[in-house]
């Protein structure tokens, strides 16, 4: 569970510090929903986005979507288990969506931009800096994907 409150003290403080777990972390501290705080600023900055979604029961996608993300991010930034690998999976499965590989991978910094903002003033320069770190190796990880192979 992302920002977990069962975490002890003595667990923070022996855990290396990963600047994007602890930036999550903080932002579940605020018990904000980023869900539709992400989604309303995709819509406002990627207006064409919206009708990808389908009308009906879209919001239970949209979370799923968000979450699986985030996750993938974090294991990224982590200890890289291979949960990133989706990525590389939904580079793919989003050409059948209509999602281009450019506007796939603006859904990144829509989080980054969400996360800014919620976080306000404990946005730290050493969170700015992991945070434009791993959105530059996304970028290319995205960039490197395979394209599908036609049938
Ligand atoms: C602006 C960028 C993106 C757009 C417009 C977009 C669009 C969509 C749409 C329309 C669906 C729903 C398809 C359906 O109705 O069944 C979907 C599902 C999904 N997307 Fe995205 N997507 C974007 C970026 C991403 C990224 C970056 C990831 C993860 C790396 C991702 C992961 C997923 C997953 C896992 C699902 C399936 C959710 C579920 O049903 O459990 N998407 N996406």
């Amino acid at each position: 569970m992302i920002g977990s409150r069962n975490e002890t003290a003595t667990q923070r403080m022996t855990a290396p510090v990963n600047p994007i777990q602890h930036s999550f972390e903080l932002a579940a501290e605020r018990g904000e929903d980023l869900t539709p705080l992400v989604y309303d600023r995709l819509f406002r900055e990627h207006p064409e986005t919206q009708a990808m979604f389908r009308s009906d029961g879209s919001e239970l996608v949209r979370g799923s979507m968000l979450a699986q993300t985030i996750e993938a991010m974090l294991d990224f930034a982590g200890e890289r288990s291979g949960r990133f690998r989706m990525i590389e999976c939904e580079v793919q499965s989003h050409d059948g969506y209509g999602t281009s590989r450019e506007l796939f991978g603006k859904f990144f910094g829509v989080i980054a931009a969400t996360m800014r903002e919620v976080l306000g003033n404990d946005w730290s320069p050493e969170i700015d800096a992991a945070w434009r770190k791993l959105l530059g190796e996304i970028d290319r990880l995205v960039a490197s994907s395979q394209p599908q192979i036609e049938a």
